[in-house]
């Protein structure tokens, strides 16, 4: 038998194709752009972004470095190339050497929009959380080597097949298992909470203000899951009712917009290298 050495990736996670990417980007800021409805958050908004006309606002969020493909993912193990602990463990399980390469449904429950972030929330199902491999507590900040270099995702071989190019696609690849499968589905009961304990820190980064990084969802995202458990904090915060759903404010301008209807989207599990 052959022997294969593993090569550990900048992180794993569960990739939307091109097409859905770009899908999500214009639904998200239609979310946004309803939310700029409501005068309280307008104005907060236009504060901490120090913008005023809605183009300028829209255009507040940058792609991190990570997406600059464009493409869009959630994040389900950090590797930093094997510098985080756990990474070979991880890389090597049985669990995600069978899941590389696999399509995978992503359910978005709602968006949180800070002065440092913009990210979709991620509600795993019980075969999305085998894959979960992140810390569940906020996790201290882990500094990249200077010299980290950015990579497409990369594609397995095992239950993959090559990227399809036909006719309708006018020549340009796509995923033959993720075609545009961005679906508005179930409708959603009001909650305030919608995920929690383990996984509930998954999330698709949408966008991060100038010179931050992607990493900061995560922790704006666990700063939004304290404030949603933490029966003071909730008594105090302002909800309007949108079209879409509830728009929640939990000071020091941490809003999370709660949706009525999940957004599901099919995705890639793989690493990026
Ligand atoms: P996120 O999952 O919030 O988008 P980078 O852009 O820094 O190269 O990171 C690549 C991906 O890995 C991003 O998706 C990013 O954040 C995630 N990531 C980066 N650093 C960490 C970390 N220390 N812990 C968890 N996830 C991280």
């Amino acid at each position: 038998l052959q022997q294969w050495e593993s090569v550990i990736p900048l992180y794993f996670g569960w990739f939307l194709n091109e097409a859905d990417s770009r899908m999500l980007k214009l639904v998200s800021l239609a979310h946004l752009e309803e939310c700029l409805k409501i005068p309280e958050f307008e104005q907060d908004f236009k504060n901490f972004t120090h913008t005023s006309d809605m183009k300028d606002m829209l255009e507040y969020y940058l792609m991190p470095e990570s997406c600059k493909e464009g493409m869009l993912h959630c994040t389900s193990k950090f590797c930093s190339f094997g510098d985080v602990p756990g990474s070979l463990e991880y890389t090597t399980s049985k669990d995600v050497l069978e899941a590389c390469g696999l399509c995978y449904k992503l359910c978005l429950v709602g968006f949180i929009i800070t002065p440092r972030t913009f990210g979709a929330r991620v509600k795993l199902g019980s075969k999305e959380l085998i894959l979960w491999g992140q810390e569940n507590d906020c996790p201290e900040s882990l500094d990249l080597p200077p010299n980290t270099s950015y990579g497409r995702p990369f594609l397995h071989n095992n239950n993959y097949q090559n990227p399809i190019v036909n006719q309708s696609n006018k020549g340009k690849p796509w995923f033959p298992h993720c075609q545009a499968t961005l679906v508005s589905s179930e409708k959603l009961e009001p909650s305030f909470h919608p995920t929690s304990g383990k996984g509930s820190r998954a999330h698709v980064t949408l966008g991060c203000a100038e010179g931050v990084k992607a990493v900061t969802t995560g922790y704006d995202l666990c700063e939004v899951i304290e404030c949603e458990e933490s029966p003071e904090v909730t008594s105090r915060s302002r909800t309007f009712a949108l079209e879409r759903g509830w728009l929640r404010d939990y000071g020091k301008s941490r809003w999370v917009l709660y949706m009525n209807r999940q957004i599901t989207v099919k995705s890639l599990f793989t690493g990026c290298y």
